[in-house]
């Protein structure tokens, strides 16, 4: 791990050279000359597709940063829009701990050092019902992972939001069990759909979507990309995982996205396209969100009626 004495990571990453880097890794220098302005990211510049994006239209950025679960700034769907411009997310480091080789505080710098930046436009269901797709800025998960190096022992990865009820007024009351957790199995967190995102729209990450550094798993229902990690730890045992804790029998570990497996209190079966109007019909839900040719391998054997 480099050391960035006194050097916040944006000072070390000002956005010209992650804008840079972000366009070679995209294998394109044509953005360059490109407008990126609030609705013309990386989504619609005709920038080298990933294999990974979905060609479905991305939502706006208006709908994808007003319209958002952040509980940490409070409960309604307007409120982490207004409540987390205060957050302050430079300087910040991540905690990566326990079964890995190099364990230690890792500045945002340091992570994002050689992090092979990319857009991924995913689609993303919340267990709520609504979906959106999303243009992703990141790099896979098991980028950091391999940096911190993996000890064959580890399973499982849990991680942690941040916690600063300063900054947070959702964490003055008790609304969860701060901090929010989550996990993944190791193997889902070594998939190359499973990212760290750090911005979308080709624009840093806006708080209320979990800046400077957020989960992205497309094939699981929205609550398992958990937003402004602080603490990455490699365990040999299932972690906690907050909706899990807050009602086992509504929420899974696994919470793969499924439409034949109802939540106990409405159906998953179809969705609402955030952003779709009125008029516009519910969608189908697909299994494991669209994804199942990636990931459908990784549950091979497993009941996911009962592992959900
Ligand atoms: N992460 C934290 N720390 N706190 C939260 O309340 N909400 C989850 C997830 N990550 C949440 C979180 C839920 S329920 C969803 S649907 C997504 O964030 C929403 O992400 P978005 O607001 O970027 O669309």
């Amino acid at each position: 791990m480099e050391m960035t004495l006194g050097l916040k990571w944006s000072d070390v990453t000002p956005k010209p050279q992650w804008m840079n880097r972000r366009q070679l890794m995209a294998g394109a220098g044509a953005l360059m000359a490109a407008p990126v302005g609030a609705q013309s990211g990386m989504a619609q510049t005709g920038l080298a597709k990933s294999p990974y994006s979905t060609d479905a239209a991305p939502n706006t950025l208006s709908e994808i940063t007003t319209y958002n679960n952040f509980y940490e700034f409070g409960l309604d769907k307007g409120d982490p829009a207004r409540n987390a411009r205060l957050l302050t997310t430079d300087p910040w480091a991540v905690e990566i701990s326990g079964l890995v080789d190099r364990p230690g505080s890792y500045d945002l710098a340091d992570i994002l050092q050689g992090a092979p930046l990319e857009e991924r436009i995913y689609r993303f269901r919340c267990v709520e019902a609504w979906s959106m797709v999303i243009p992703w800025v990141g790099f896979e998960l098991a980028h950091l992972l391999n940096k911190a190096g993996v000890q064959p022992g580890a399973k499982y990865v849990a991680f942690e939001t941040l916690v600063r009820p300063e900054e947070m007024p959702g964490q003055q009351t008790r609304s969860l069990d701060w901090p929010y957790r989550e996990g993944l199995r190791l193997d889902e967190a070594m998939h190359p759909l499973t990212i760290l995102a750090t911005g979308l729209y080709g624009e840093p990450m806006p708080n209320q979507n979990g800046a400077p550094i957020r989960l992205v798993v497309p094939w699981k229902y929205g609550f398992k990309s958990i937003k402004s990690i602080v603490s990455i730890r490699l365990t040999d045992t299932q972690p906690q995982t907050t909706w899990n804790m807050q009602n086992a029998r509504e929420y899974g570990f696994y919470s793969n996205v499924n439409p034949e497996v109802s939540h106990p209190r409405w159906s998953q079966a179809s969705e609402r396209r955030v952003g779709a109007g009125i008029f516009a019909g519910r969608e189908d839900t697909l299994m494991f969100n669209g994804y199942g040719d990636q990931v459908a391998s990784l549950y091979a054997g497993m009941d996911l009626s009962k592992d959900f």
